[in-house]
């Protein structure tokens, strides 16, 4: 007969915290949400950490390179997705890696012979308005010229004017050298009173444009997760089938860290990975996962895991539970998961890092996966919803939605991360193919979730996270009290915006 757990699997939504004392000294200021990313001995510190205890999920619909820089700007950290071919994936590491803040390669360039109608339709097609112009109209090309919009007036020009006509030409042009820093662009933004720095190399060839605007929004980000050479951080995905190809390709563009991913993650197939990992790259960081409990924990850390990813069946588009009857709520995965890394802790005095990994509905779910002992936690949907994520912004019904979609879906068709090590393919979906509602820009959301973390902790009595989990109480709620979590018994009013 089957070993029956006493225990019922129990969720997020099932849990409350307790505050704690407060004392003068525990301010939201001071909260510092540091915390460990990678395994480190008892008494030294992590020699990977993060600003802020999120990460983005492995996912097509979530962690490209556009989202990876916005989170990282925000000290946070993605995890590039594996289900595409490798160079592609490389290349998204790539382009975080490098990205400096300020430095935009021209998206919208021409050369001098194209004309007005040109000039319009790329403004159309890209929005932006500053167009630089080339030898070739590539944006890297020999820089001829600068194109702005208040340059020429749309209803009293040709259509058919020459963009060399009316454009800045190169001789009167301010331009930075390669290799200049963001202050130093800004000083000569300055003094020469521009809105727009092109960035040449020595042949005058452009590399890139600085623009005014956007070393004041540069000033916001003040936790950016960066590398020993201010580069920012980024991970990325690899399955157990094609790894020995994937990771050296991975880690020559520029990963600092990679995840084994997938969705039952205590397998052989993962420790013959992490072995092949450890032996032929020993400086490269690799988790592993995703595990419900104890064993699994234990499993992947002795294999050598760099920290492991927890959680079956929780995420918002997951149907594995459906499908396969597997998983555990998230929260019982959670603490179960924590006591064995503890017990591991004080055993081999080897602190191995666990992610909270999906079923996060609301922001307090945050600081309870914390609280219950996880080091940080990864979203998909959560992140899915920014203007950042790589999926169309819809309208549907007046309302703008963003796409999203599961790794296990018949649309991700990737199935490695769903099929057996040896290579059979599973021959149904574990994920669904769904909308979330659009939610505007990476950054303003996650300052909101920032602030309410860091006011739970302090009616909880901490300012650190490893405090935060020594001290918090947890409680379990029943199903009548769930009801008195929100606003009840009253007439919630319309809302009154317009949109
Ligand atoms: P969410 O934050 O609740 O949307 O969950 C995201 C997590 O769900 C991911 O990090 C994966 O662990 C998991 N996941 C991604 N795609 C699938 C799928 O197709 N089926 C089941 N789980 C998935």
């Amino acid at each position: 007969m089957a070993k029956i757990l006493e225990e019922t699997s129990k969720t997020f939504g099932e849990f409350l915290l307790v505050p704690g004392l407060t004392t003068k000294d525990c301010q939201v200021e001071a909260v510092n949400l540091k915390t460990p990313l990678v395994k480190f001995r008892s008494g030294e510190e992590a020699s990977l950490t993060l600003n802020i205890p999120f990460t983005s999920a492995i996912m097509q619909s979530v962690s490209d390179h556009n989202l990876a820089i916005a989170l990282a700007r925000c000290g946070g950290l993605s995890f590039i997705y594996a289900s595409q071919p490798i160079d592609r994936q490389a290349e998204m590491v790539r382009k975080v890696k490098k990205f400096k803040a300020g430095f935009v390669v021209s998206d919208s360039n021409l050369s001098p012979d194209q004309t007005i109608e040109d000039v319009l339709a790329l403004k159309k097609k890209t929005g932006h308005t500053t167009i630089a112009v080339t030898i070739d109209g590539s944006s890297g090309g020999q820089l001829l010229g600068l194109l702005t919009s208040r340059d020429y007036r749309p209803d009293k020009i040709s259509a058919q004017t020459k963009v060399r006509e009316v454009m800045t030409p190169r001789a009167k042009l301010v331009c930075g050298e390669e290799g200049i820093d963001l202050a130093k662009a800004n000083d000569l933004i300055w003094e020469h009173k521009l809105n727009t720095l092109p960035i040449v190399n020595k042949e005058d060839k452009l590399i890139c444009l600085v623009f005014r605007k956007d070393y004041e929004a540069h000033q916001e980000y003040r936790q950016e997760l960066i590398d020993q050479e201010k580069r920012l951080m980024v991970g990325a995905g690899v399955n157990t089938h094609d790894y020995k190809e994937r990771i050296p390709v991975l880690i020559e563009a520029g990963a600092d860290i990679l995840c084994l991913d997938s969705s039952d993650g205590y397998s052989d197939w993962q420790k013959e990975a992490l072995k092949y990992a450890k032996e032929n790259y020993p400086n490269v960081k690799i988790g592993a996962g995703n595990v419900v409990d104890g064993e699994g924990f234990k499993f992947l850390a002795d294999a050598g895991a760099d920290f492991v990813k927890v959680g079956i069946g929780g995420g918002s588009i997951c149907i594995t539970r459906e499908q396969k009857g597997i998983g555990r709520g998230q929260a019982s995965a959670v603490i179960d998961v924590a006591k064995a890394r503890d017990e591991h802790f004080n055993q081999t005095g080897i602190y191995v890092p666990i992610c909270s990994d999906g079923g996060v509905v609301q922001d307090y779910h945050v600081a309870l996966a914390l609280a219950m002992g996880a080091d940080w936690v990864m979203l998909g949907r959560y992140f899915a919803r920014f203007d950042e994520s790589p999926t169309a912004k819809i309208k549907i019904n007046g309302n703008f939605v963003k796409e999203y979609w599961g790794e296990g879906s018949e649309r991700a068709r990737n199935w490695q991360r769903y099929i057996c090590g040896n290579g059979t393919k599973l021959s149904f979906a574990e994920g669904v193919d769904v909308y979330v509602p659009y939610a505007g820009k990476l950054k303003d959301n996650l300052d909101l979730a920032l602030a309410k973390i860091r006011a739970t902790m302090v009616s909880c009595g901490a300012i650190t996270i490893k405090n935060f989990k020594k001290q918090a109480k947890i409680v379990e709620i029943s199903q009548a009290s769930i009801r008195e979590n929100g606003a009840h018994d009253v007439i919630i009013k319309e809302s009154k915006t317009s949109d």
